[in-house]
């Protein structure tokens, strides 16, 4: 029997529509998720939303909806965000679900029975935004800690749930088992139980939207009461029994008391088992480091950001950018350089490479070669200690180290020069990088799934493949099917263009004036340095091209670049010249050779002349 996996995300509310943190969370669940179903587990994950409160009848009444049909419609927006970023989830919870309402009365039943649940006056604050009871010490400024919003002094006949009682027991469960990661987050909580735990109250009176008291018609369970039995309800049918308990629940730190406090209470008292983890990730900022809010007009909306992103890009760059747990920023420019530079640059060149040589050499169909040269430096082992670890940067930060090792392999092994002088050795560099990226679309699937079914479908492969087919030689002689690029290249002035037609401020940020200037920071980013061409050639398959080693003072390798220099430079006029290089520019393949940089020159009417510095420098002086 595999191992069951359960993973779960928070069930949003649906009072506005989803936006980049909500996909954070449920990004983060659908990897742990997809990363265990690869481990061979049976796997089950849940999201969906939280749709009784205070919150959604107030939304509901803006609308001038019904409080049903408003969720109804609601909801929706967050089921088709999820789906439109590859969200594996097995279910999506509606609490409005009468199995779900069902499950709840009978627990409350059951806890008033056994004396748990008693009535009372609850005295106190209530934030409506996180609908969250709060005493004075709590509040900030007089108002919600979370939301920086006004709170509601409520005085009402409720009913409490005993939650100080089982302090205690919670408290020990959460030590001995290590139950919040981060460590961090543990230790804070802890200190705040220390600070005592009171009873909670469980109802609302006069609220006419919930899950209405079995025993006392005029009440409706608190929304959390009834929000967080989603977790066990979801796995009430015959085929699901066996998940719970849970084995991560997903949250962000805003949630944390709600998912030990509360929920362990209510799962001893009603003699459920407990939750194994409560992964608690931290919050993305806008940019600048600024809360996301509605008001601010800073909130970033998921569905908005893949007119011009890949979805894949996101999901890399939410969990290459922030480290689990830490809260981040969502700035589009690192996400612009993600893209551009680790994407498109490391592993879309990778991919491209190699298959138009295999398609150049091998008219397309993979060489076998059963020497193995490259895999072995995909450290499977470390990778997945980290995602043990949830530390998904990490993760992804040693799966690229593979992805540089193998772009060097090329750069080394210099396969374009091998195709008359030793095919056998073509023969087993191109299986090498072939068998290579079939173990990246193994191992990025749980990342970036859209793109590694590409990688798949570009070897030829079929058959769903896990960690176990982690092994040299697998790779079948396929026909390789190159059908465009992994990733495009995404300029930044394009990004501004349609950031631009976005921006609710209503002032576009570019001019016609302003188009004719690139801005200050575009500049930066180009390095330019000064080269010392130590060999030239012509390009066996170009008349205008030559073929020139350059040293750029990186050491003891000299820099390939091809240039097409041919009709006005004789090779003796170049040799041991400075010259200056565009070195960051994407590597490209020209004619079959591997270009690394650019060589500027200056042209007027046909004529062309290379710049050369005025007094003698050192390879690799910067241009500024
Ligand atoms: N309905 C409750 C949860 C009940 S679970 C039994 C709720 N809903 S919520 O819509 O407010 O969602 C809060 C959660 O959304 C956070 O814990 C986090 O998972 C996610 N996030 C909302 N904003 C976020 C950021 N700005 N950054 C990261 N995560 C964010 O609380």
């Amino acid at each position: 029997m595999p191992k069951k996996f359960y993973v779960t995300t928070p069930i949003y509310y649906p009072s506005g529509k989803p936006h980049i943190g909500t996909t954070y969370t449920t990004v983060l669940a659908d990897i742990f998720a997809r990363w265990h179903k690869m481990l061979g587990e049976d796997v089950y994950f849940t999201t969906g939303t939280d749709e009784h409160g205070k919150k959604i009848l107030d939304c509901a009444k803006e609308a001038n909806q019904s409080p049903k049909k408003y969720v109804d419609e609601m909801s929706v927006h967050f089921k088709e965000s999820f789906e439109a970023y590859n969200l594996s989830f097995d279910k999506f919870v509606r609490t409005t679900d009468p199995k779900h309402k069902k499950f709840c009365q009978g627990i409350i039943q059951k806890l008033y029975d056994k004396g748990d649940i008693y009535k009372g006056k609850y005295e106190g604050w209530y934030c409506v935004s996180c609908e969250t009871y709060y005493t004075d010490k709590d509040l900030v400024d007089n108002k919600c800690p979370l939301h920086h919003k006004k709170v509601e002094w409520m005085e009402e006949e409720t009913y409490l749930f005993k939650m100080s009682k089982y302090q205690n027991k919670v408290m020990d469960y959460i030590k001995k088992q290590d139950y919040i990661f981060p460590k961090s987050r543990q230790k804070y909580l802890i200190n705040r139980m220390k600070e005592g735990v009171n009873d909670l109250s469980v109802s609302r009176a006069n609220l006419d939207w919930g899950v209405q008291f079995p025993f006392d018609k005029k009440h409706v369970a608190y929304v959390w009461t009834d929000a967080l039995w989603n977790y066990v309800t979801s796995t009430e049918t015959e085929s699901k029994i066996k998940f719970w308990p849970a084995d991560i629940h997903i949250t962000a730190h805003d949630i944390m008391w709600h998912h030990s406090v509360i929920w362990l209470s209510l799962l001893f008292a009603a003699g459920v088992k407990p939750p194994k983890k409560l992964l608690v990730h931290g919050f993305i900022n806008a940019d600048g480091g600024i809360k996301m809010s509605k008001s601010l007009g800073n909130v970033i909306d998921p569905m908005e950001l893949i007119k011009t992103y890949p979805v894949d890009t996101i999901r890399y760059f939410l969990v290459r950018e922030i480290p689990l747990g830490s809260d981040g920023t969502f700035s589009m420019a690192a996400l612009n350089a993600r893209h551009n530079n680790e994407l498109v640059n490391d592993l879309g060149n990778l991919h491209s490479r190699t298959l138009t040589m295999i398609d150049k050499y091998f008219q397309g169909k993979i060489p076998r070669s059963s020497k193995n040269e490259l895999v072995k430096k995909l450290h499977f082992k470390k990778i997945n200690f980290y995602m043990e670890k949830y530390e998904t940067h990490n993760a992804l930060a040693e799966i690229w180290k593979f992805i540089n090792e193998c772009n060097k392999y090329i750069n080394t092994n210099r396969p374009w020069e091998l195709a008359t002088s030793n095919p056998k050795k073509l023969e087993t560099i191109l299986y090498n990088l072939a068998e290579s990226l079939r173990y990246l679309s193994i191992v990025l699937e749980p990342f970036i799934p859209e793109t590694t079914e590409k990688i798949k479908k570009s070897l030829g492969l079929k058959k769903k493949e896990t960690f176990k087919d982690l092994k040299f030689g697998l790779l079948g002689n396929n026909q390789v099917k190159k059908e465009g690029y992994l990733f495009i290249r995404i300029e930044e002035e394009k990004k501004m263009e349609k950031k631009s037609h976005k921006t609710t401020a209503g002032t576009p940020i570019s001019t016609p004036e302003a188009g004719h200037y690139i801005p200050f920071k575009e500049w930066e980013k180009m390095k330019l340095r000064i080269g010392v061409i130590k060999k030239i050639q012509p390009h066996p398959d170009a008349d205008r091209l030559y073929i020139m080693m350059v040293d750029l003072g990186e050491g003891e390798t000299d820099r390939q670049i091809v240039a097409g220099l041919k009709e006005h430079y004789k090779p003796e006029e170049l040799l041991n010249k400075e010259v200056v290089i565009f070195t960051n520019l994407q590597p490209t393949i020209i004619r079959g050779v591997e270009s690394n940089g650019m060589v500027l020159v200056a042209e007027f009417e046909g004529k062309v002349s290379v710049l050369t510095p005025e007094k003698k420098m050192h390879p690799g002086a910067q241009i500024r």
